[in-house]
């Protein structure tokens, strides 16, 4: 649960044009959770993934099997696995301080990226039990309790001098080097995806009404924007209802538009899907035509036209 809606927070904060690196950590105790889980991404590509009741460690992606990746992954793993002892101290520290004895959960989220001026954006906060803890500012090399009993914990962490210039050392300039690197090294994975829009038509039997889906399937990244047009070309908003973006589970990611339109206007309207994404110079834009089957024009690329005969894909 916890780590579907961690994944959920991060997905929507990576999809804006910068990249950022985000480690989430997780240790329990307890629980039927394993005791300790790490995942590292960037954007949206897992890099790292630790999980204590799996038979293996971290394993190393097969676009970092070259020399300066090996050096790399080692740099990181050793970072990393420094932080599954921070991680194990917190929770039993914690815990222990408010005689909790079992079934606990202590999370952390560190991130960081560049802002367009270049300068460096980094955070790191902490969860017990789900809810805020405290918190690591990196400008003013200060912890922060959000809750008052959370006030012993950042007291333990500000008292290491060392601990500090770790983590001011790690979110200043490491965590924006590791970013940078695995941005090189994953060129490959993160390669832009061209979405494939298909348009099909369903009647819905318990109305007189046509559904009209429109189906983008295929891109990568993740951001996209599916409108349905109108005839004055429109977007609109009444009788559209919005798919969420899902992954495909190849890298890539569908969302799908369907719009419910009356048996008296599907002759006589004209509605377009249009689609905008970064991997594309222009738009596409599918027009419903309502036949038997479904026949399509297809703009794509800013104006080219091609005309594309659609199967209907009920
Ligand atoms: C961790 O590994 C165990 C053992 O392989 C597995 O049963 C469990 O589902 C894994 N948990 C997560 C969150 O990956
Ligand atoms: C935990 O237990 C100790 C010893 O029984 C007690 O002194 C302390 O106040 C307790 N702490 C909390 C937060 O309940
Ligand atoms: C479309 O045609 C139907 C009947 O053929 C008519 O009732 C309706 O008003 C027309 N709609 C528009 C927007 O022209
Ligand atoms: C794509 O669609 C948007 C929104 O309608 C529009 O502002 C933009 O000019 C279009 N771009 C191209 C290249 O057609």
């Amino acid at each position: 649960m916890i780590i579907t809606t961690l994944f959920q927070a991060f997905m929507l904060l990576s999809i804006g044009a910068t990249h950022s690196f985000h480690r989430h950590c997780i240790a329990s105790q307890g629980t039927s959770y394993p005791k300790n889980l790490q995942i590292v991404m960037i954007d949206d590509v897992m890099v790292y993934y630790y999980n204590s009741s799996a038979e293996r460690d971290a394993v190393m992606p097969e676009w970092m099997n070259h020399r300066e990746g090996i050096e790399f992954w080692r740099e990181m793993h050793q970072n990393l696995k420094y932080n599954r002892f921070v991680m194990d101290t917190a929770v039993r520290s914690t815990s222990e301080r408010f005689n909790h004895s079992h079934d606990h959960i202590y999370q952390a989220h560190g991130r960081c990226g560049r802002r367009s001026d270049g300068s460096v954006d980094a955070a790191m906060s902490h969860a017990y039990d789900g809810k805020d803890f405290v918190s690591f500012d990196v400008q003013t090399r200060t912890w922060t309790a959000a809750v008052p009993h959370a006030a012993f914990y950042k007291r333990k962490r500000e008292s290491d001098l060392e601990d500090i210039v770790r983590l001011v050392i790690h979110y200043e300039s490491g965590c924006v080097r590791w970013l940078e690197n695995l941005l090189q090294f994953s060129v490959k994975v993160r390669e832009p995806k061209v979405p494939k829009v298909i348009v099909f038509e369903r009647l819905t039997p318990e109305s007189s009404e046509v559904e009209v889906t429109c189906h983008v399937t295929g891109f990568y990244p993740r951001g996209v924007q599916v409108e349905w047009l109108g005839s004055e070309g429109l977007p609109l908003v009444n009788g559209v209802i919005s798919g969420e973006v899902l992954p495909n589970g190849d890298g890539s990611y569908q969302q799908r538009k369907i719009l419910t339109v009356t048996q008296e206007v599907r002759y006589n309207q004209s509605y377009s899907c249009l689609v905008q994404h970064s991997s594309l110079t222009g738009n596409i834009t599918v027009t419903w035509v309502s036949k038997q089957s479904l026949s399509s024009t297809v703009i794509a690329n800013g104006g080219k036209q091609r005309h594309k005969k659609e199967e209907d894909q009920r």
